[in-house]
């Protein structure tokens, strides 16, 4: 059923679209007339929340109460009304996918699309109308808290799995809401924190995230950051608000305040801020764009056209989502198995093999006696954490009780615990990193007992939600509770040792490479984690995700951090690495990573050949169409996520050695081939011109690279354009 629907979707490409205005339409006449039977006092009421996550309605305009809910990767539990703590129902348990890395890492469009269907489906029979997320900021710096939660380095890859994302989840009458706009790159001091950026900056790394969700994916409601951009808080700045958002993507659904990032009534409501959130004010009479915002129109400094455009906003969006007496919207659906089947493919195809010396996985479970399974991991549930994008989960399974269920009558599974998560998370402080480095011989004793005698050794590591959350960064970027210890002490024993990393961010690997022949990276994986990890393990599902961001050797190898421009200073930042965003900065300078960006290995073996282009000389207009053969060399079914960047040598401005441009994810049986063309528009290959203060192909060569990720460029080819 996805996947006719898909079709029919990203064919028709204009589902909820941003379109012009078109002032004579219908709707907007619609529009129009209940404005006009509204009071400034019920005007006014549209456009603050009534309680945590509600918005009130008009009843005598036929006019619900809007509800709104978190999050990203599932549709979060029911908090109350009029505090943080939750309603405790029993109806709210979800569908839990993996968070946004996971996600990305799957390279797959399709697999958004599926998760945009279950948010939907799940939010709607929740009666829920706006759904908060996707979250799309760059991952930035490695040590940032939220970047579990976002989706890659690369603004072409997030624009390709959030488009889908969007188009699904609007396709069941809720609105998305994308988020943070716009560079809520770090937690720490998020709210306080002042970005500076360059304007190409800007334009080629983190806008087209959301020029993407807005222009082709159609998103409806845009969330604002909390940090201030070049002065201004991203909840008021007039050029990306205004300017910005409105003028140049003809954004014309609703802007909404983070919660409790409104500064002002005046400023945000001229700049073209629609609706507060979460304002830390008991008396929601007393927020900005409550009785203030009544108060400034009364005085003349805001205009009244101006309270009706956000009015028309809020209507409109509500309308797309047929919340004004549509009898056709959809009722939805919680828990079915079709949905628990999509966060199971999600988390299955996220998983990355970043290293299979030997080619020790997959394991034959069958010719095995015993394994022993190790770490925190192994049996820690994740769901629940995260802060905002923590869910309720139907059911999670961990990667011990799903190697038991599998495996447990026919191989000896022991489990030790190896390492221990030494601190709890405590909101307010991140005081919980701080004590995380001890090595507790006493369970690497026991692990290191354990391990000797069984066939192989499993280590479950990496981080959990004290380190990849919301509020907070991490601190650094290494595995913590003395998790390199442990691997060192285990693999002495035994050879057969796989390291499977659970994390949601850039970590330090360099003491783990060299000691055990396999690493997978299993990320959250959502309720179906153990399912999903045991199915790599055991060879059931052939790993095909690759890695959507670069994890570096060290921290200081990327370009935030080697160029001392992060956190910031005075709460400043500067982001003087400009376009030079992870591997675009990792190739230009030639810093070799621990692993480069879309990397990921297979249990079969790939082959690409022939590459071409349909012509060798293009016009501006023209569309590029680079073909080549894709052929399974290898044992088994699997699936290669072919990987276009571009480059030009030579041009008036200093450009990337590698700009993604096109990826196809090709599934293919052992022995066959098959042709493909990915097209790249010629416009694409545009850079962001400062001067001209708009997008510029400056007529020269360009390479096209085809590979397997940033660092395995199999085939180069050069075009013209005149
Ligand atoms: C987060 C948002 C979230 C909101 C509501 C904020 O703290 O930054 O992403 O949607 O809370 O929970």
């Amino acid at each position: 059923m996805y996947r006719i629907l898909l079709l029919c979707l990203l064919i028709s490409g204009t589902l909820h679209a941003q379109k012009v205005i078109i002032p004579g339409s219908v709707s907007e006449k619609k529009i129009q007339l209940l404005i006009k039977k509204m009071s400034i006092q019920e005007k006014v009421s549209l456009l603050h929340a009534n309680s945590k996550f509600y918005v009130s309605g008009i009843p005598r305009l036929g006019i619900p109460e809007w509800a709104l809910s978190d999050g990203p990767h599932g549709v979060r539990a029911e908090i109350n009304r009029h505090d943080w703590g939750y309603s405790g129902w029993t109806t709210d348990s979800a569908t839990c996918f993996p968070p946004g890395t996971a996600l990305a890492a799957s390279w797959n469009p399709k697999l958004a699309f599926e998760r945009g269907i279950v948010l939907g489906e799940e939010a709607r029979f929740r009666k829920k109308d706006v759904l908060l997320g996707p979250g799309i900021n760059i991952i930035r710096s490695p040590l940032c808290g939220r970047n579990f939660e976002y989706l890659s380095e690369d603004p072409f890859l997030i624009a390709a799995m959030t488009v889908p994302y969007i188009k699904a989840l609007q396709s069941k009458d809720v609105a998305a809401s994308v988020k943070h706009y716009l560079a809520n790159n770090e937690e720490d001091n998020r709210v306080k924190v002042d970005v500076t950026m360059s304007e190409r900056a800007l334009h080629e790394i983190y806008l087209p995230g959301f020029k993407a969700a807005i222009e082709e994916g159609g998103a409806l409601t845009v969330m604002a950051a909390y940090n201030k951009f070049r002065g201004d808080w991203c909840s008021e700045s007039e050029y990306l608000d205004r300017q910005i958002l409105r003028k140049e993507l003809g954004f014309n659904g609703v802007l909404m305040t983070d919660w409790n990032a409104a500064h002002s009534t005046v400023k945000a409501a001229l700049a073209g801020l629609d609706l507060e959130m979460g304002t830390d004010i008991k008396d929601y009479n007393e927020w900005y764009f409550a009785d203030p915002l009544i108060q400034a129109v009364k005085e003349g400094k805001v205009p009244m056209s101006v309270v009706d455009e956000k009015v028309s906003n809020v209507l409109r969006v509500m309308m797309k989502t047929k919340m004004l007496g549509d009898k056709t919207r959809t009722q939805g659906s919680m828990n079915t198995p079709e949905h628990q089947k999509a966060a199971y493919n999600s988390a299955a195809e996220a998983v990355v093999l970043l290293q299979n010396q030997d080619k020790l996985l997959p394991l034959d479970f069958s010719k095995l006696k015993s394994i022993t399974v190790i770490g925190d991991n192994a049996t820690r549930k994740h769901t629940s954490g995260g802060l905002s994008s923590e869910i309720k989960p139907l059911y999670e399974v961990t990667p011990l009780e799903a190697l038991t269920k599998k495996f447990g009558n026919n191989v000896k599974i022991n489990f030790v615990q190896g390492y221990k998560k030494q601190s709890a998370f405590k909101e307010g402080s991140n005081i919980g990193q701080s004590d995380t480095k001890k090595v507790d011989w006493k369970l690497i004793d026991e692990a290191v007992e354990a391990a000797k005698k069984s066939d192989v050794a499993i280590i479950f590591g990496g981080l959990n939600h004290d380190f990849d959350t919301e509020s907070f960064d991490k601190q650094d970027m290494k595995l913590p509770y003395g998790q390199e210890t442990l691997i060192a002490e285990v693999a002495k024993v035994n050879p057969r040792t796989i390291v499977v990393i659970i994390a949601g961010s850039p970590l330090e690997l360099s003491g783990v490479v060299y000691r055990v022949p396999s690493i997978l990276w299993a990320w959250y994986g959502g309720m179906e984690a153990g399912n999903a990890v045991t199915d790599v393990l055991s060879g059931i599902v052939n790993p095909s995700g690759k890695m959507p961001f670069t994890l570096p050797v060290v921290l200081e190898q990327s370009p935030a951090h080697a160029l001392g421009n992060y956190p910031g200073r005075d709460l400043k930042v500067n982001y003087e690495e400009g376009i030079l965003v992870g591997y675009r900065w990792f190739d230009t300078k030639k810093i070799v990573p621990q692993f480069p960006f879309g990397y990921g290995l297979s249990y079969t073996t790939f082959e690409l050949s022939g590459m071409g282009t349909d012509k060798a000389v293009y016009g501006k207009e023209d569309v590029v169409h680079v073909k080549f053969t894709i052929k399974n060399s290898g044992p088994c079914f699997g699936a290669e996520v072919v990987q276009l960047y571009m480059s030009q040598p030579v041009c008036s401005v200093m450009r990337p050695a590698k700009e993604l441009k096109g990826f196809e994810k090709v599934f293919l049986q052992p022995g066959e081939t098959k042709t493909l063309d990915i097209p790249v528009k010629v416009a694409d290959l545009a850079f962001y011109d400062e001067i001209r203060k708009g997008w510029t192909v400056e007529p020269g060569d360009f390479l096209f690279h085809l590979g397997t990720s940033s660092g395995d460029i199999r085939q180069t080819v050069k075009i013209a354009v005149r």
